[in-house]
């Protein structure tokens, strides 16, 4: 496995790279979820590379940047055993050099939910993919679904730029009581994180209703914040029933319905999403 740290050597390497080249971009602090996108890129291509970088530009002002988990050598010990090829490790001065000043917006889809909350975040997201995407030129991008807003955005921001790539989308990997595997779990305390599988809860008593016949959103919606509020330390930022494609919100759920949640445990923002239909 080679690691590599800047943008010349990273070009350099990718013209030697056997085809089909599947990069699965990520923010280290690896987990479970993250390996099962290694795997899958591990299964479906020649050559695997996986980047490591804290993108700074999609941290709001109040956000946990500063403190966001880092553990390198344990993080290419387990990219080592699972078979990556290539670990990019670029610093910030090599991903926004002085005087930066390029952006990459997806503009509807980035508004709702997520982007409600976190005015800047999809453009840090959308700028970062976009120049990770130049820099590996994959054949294949592997994401997890968990992340299900920045998903579609960046499957948007992939066919409206016309980016020679396929966006694989795969499965959430979730703990055995159900909570969804993710890096932010780690600063949950010991109570917490005994009340933070509520949220899995809620959604499959969403997908119990949906199955039983229920279509009204309002009805699934009340259910689901008045379980989820039994847990006093969790504090509902949304919970919302939107269309799969456009994330708008949905009256009445037809076909399928993206139900997706931030849910607020003390200072740690969780998120997780179950698809209907
Ligand atoms: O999902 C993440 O970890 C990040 O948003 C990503 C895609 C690596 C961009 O920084």
């Amino acid at each position: 496995m080679i690691v590599i740290e800047t943008i010349p050597d990273m070009a350099y390497l990718r013209n030697n790279l056997k085809e089909p080249v599947g990069f699965v971009p990520t923010m280290g602090f690896l987990h479970e979820g993250h390996m099962s996108l290694v795997k899958k890129a591990r299964s479906e291509n020649k050559t695997v590379v996986v980047s490591i970088y804290v993108n700074p530009t999609q941290f709001g002002p109040k956000e946990d940047l500063s403190k966001y988990p880092r553990d390198l050598p344990r993080d290419l010990a387990m990219l080592e055993k699972e078979g990556a090829d290539v670990v990019f490790f670029p610093s910030d001065k090599e991903m926004y050099p002085d005087g930066y000043d390029t952006w990459v917006t997806v503009d509807n889809l980035t508004k709702p939910l997520e982007g409600d909350s976190r005015p800047t975040h999809f453009r840090g997201v959308t700028t970062i993919v976009n120049k990770l995407f130049n820099i590996v030129r994959p054949t294949n991008a592997y994401f997890g679904q968990k992340d299900a807003q920045q998903v579609l955005v960046v499957k948007k921001m992939a066919a409206d730029l016309n980016m020679n790539l396929k966006v694989v989308v795969c499965p959430t990997i979730r703990e055995p009581d159900g909570l969804a595997m993710s890096s932010r779990n780690v600063y949950l305390n010991p109570e917490q994180r005994k009340a933070a599988p509520v949220l899995n809860k809620s959604l499959l008593l969403a997908k119990e209703l949906f199955i039983g016949g229920q279509r009204d959103a309002a009805v699934i919606l009340k259910q689901m914040t008045s379980l989820i509020q039994k847990e006093p330390l969790a504090d509902i930022d949304y919970i919302s029933i939107s269309d799969t494609a456009t994330l708008a919100e949905l009256k009445t759920i037809s076909q399928s319905a993206l139900i997706s949640m931030a849910v607020r445990f003390g200072n740690t923002r969780l998120i997780d999403n179950i698809l209907l239909g």
